[in-house]
């Protein structure tokens, strides 16, 4: 288990002192100068070499993408937009950091933009964030006031603003282009890659992307040393991590563990169990809503990291599990997950905007057994043709849990229809 002594987040509970103070005391903003001091290359270089891995769903290097930022101007501005939107389902963890913990966060900014040469930072908050964006900015107010922020921020001879900006509630706008396009005042509809945000981002000038807890991290890694970050988890998926668990436990939480950690420890230790037991698990998403889910046969060993999961067709995405026992509609669960992709496709794209639509009323039959068996690989190759054919990966994100049901609950789907053709009330959805 990893020890209170190594935990990054130490207020995730918001049981101490938030202010400034509180978090001067727990060893936030020490040293800051002396960090940046050491300049952008070796922060860069020592942020690769802590193994971080973004944090926000995909997994890629943090300090590889913040190499790719100019190194020199070509008189065009540099910028860092942190992604607070958060809409994930299941995912509950950047909200604890800005509510509890906001100076992590606010620190993370003044290094990282550092690191790639911006002189400002934006924060995309989801629109529903209330509370958190008044604890974020009462904690951007009181670093204003403490010369932390502004010009010669915290006395490293940077000048640096910090703005948050609230969006309007969808989860499209999640999605790092439609983010920079909403925040550009427009309708978040994702760009076209390329041209990278690196090259042409917001308001076309160099830009990087990262999620909350990518940032929120390194400052701790920086005055504790890549080496020690490092040393959590398996090769290739280092470090601490926030994993926030729903569903069908006795304790839903979010809480920091070191990366790798087994499920089962994770949901015991952390979690009281499985509601009614281990052996009443039914099925867990790994890592929020748009991974595929493993069976209960599969999470008796499951290895909570990248490299594992994704050996396992699935994946950690946001590190949200979602735990489902005996009782679950395991049908109606991923159902619910289609109207969801279907109601928040932006529309750009042709496969999305129909594939969702054509997905979630397919999965709506299945429901209720109103279909034939043939439907399911039908369904199934449909989603082949949505996964990978889109401008975004909201496409890919709709497509993989019907893809996971169909893998490991097919003889569920089928026992359905069967179920209904034969009149057998026991096997049909639950209401
Ligand atoms: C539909 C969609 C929604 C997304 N929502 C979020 C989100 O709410 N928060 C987030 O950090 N990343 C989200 N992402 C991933 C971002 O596009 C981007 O990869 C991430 O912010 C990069 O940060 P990282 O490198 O620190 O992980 C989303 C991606 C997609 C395709
Ligand atoms: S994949 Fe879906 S959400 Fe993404 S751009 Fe295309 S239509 Fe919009």
């Amino acid at each position: 288990m990893l020890k209170d002594q190594d935990r990054i987040f130490t207020n995730l509970y918001g049981m101490h002192d938030r202010s400034l103070a509180g978090a001067r005391k727990r060893g936030h903003w020490d040293g800051t100068a002396e960090i940046i001091a050491r300049g952008r290359d070796k922060i860069v270089e020592q942020v690769k070499a802590s193994g971080l891995r973004g944090r926000g769903g995909a997994g890629f290097p943090t300090g590889l993408k913040w190499s790719f930022m100019p190194k020199q101007s070509d008189g065009r501005p540099s910028y860092l937009v942190i992604n607070a939107d958060e809409s994930e389902p299941g995912t509950c963890k950047d909200r604890e950091i800005m509510r509890h913990d906001p100076h992590t966060l606010i620190e993370g900014a003044l290094i990282a933009s550092f690191a790639m040469g911006a002189n400002t930072c934006y924060i995309y908050l989801r629109g529903e964030y209330i509370r958190e964006r008044e604890a974020l900015q009462a904690a951007v107010d009181e670093c204003y006031d403490a010369g932390l922020l502004g010009r010669n921020a915290a006395g490293s001879g940077w000048d640096f603003d910090l703005y948050l900006h609230h969006g309007a509630g969808a989860y499209i706008c999640g999605e790092e282009t439609a983010l920079l396009e909403s925040l550009e005042g427009k309708k978040g509809m994702p760009r076209m890659k390329p041209p990278f945000p690196a090259g042409a981002g917001l308001y076309g000038c160099p830009t990087t992307v990262n999620n909350v807890e990518s940032i929120a991290v390194t400052p701790t890694i920086l005055r504790r040393g890549p080496e020690w970050f490092a040393s959590f988890g398996r090769p290739n998926n280092a470090g601490t991590k926030l994993f926030g668990i729903s569903g069908h436990v006795n304790n839903p939480c979010v809480v920091e563990e070191a990366m790798s950690i087994p499920l089962k420890e994770l949901l015991e230790r952390h979690c009281g169990g499985v509601r009614g037991g281990w052996k009443n698990l039914k099925a867990v998403i790994p890592g929020g809503s748009s991974v595929p889910l493993l069976r209960a046969e599969q999470c008796d060993d499951a290895i909570m990291d990248f490299d594992w999961l994704r050996e396992q067709r699935s994946g950690l995405g946001t590190a949200a599990v979602i735990v489902m026992d005996q009782s679950t509609d395991i049908i109606k669960a991923i159902w619910r997950l289609s109207k969801f992709y279907k109601h928040e496709s932006c529309g750009q794209c042709t496969p999305c905007r129909e594939g969702t639509g054509w997905m979630m009323r397919v999965m709506d039959r299945l429901v209720r057994g109103e279909a034939e068996i043939e439907e399911i690989d039908m369904l199934f190759d449909v989603s082949k043709q949505v996964e990978g054919h889109t401008i975004c990966a909201l496409g890919d994100a709709a497509a993989w849990p019907v893809q996971g049901l169909i893998r490991q609950f097919r003889e569920e789907i089928e026992d359905r229809i069967k179920a209904r053709k034969t009149g057998r009330t026991g096997a049909m959805a639950a209401e």
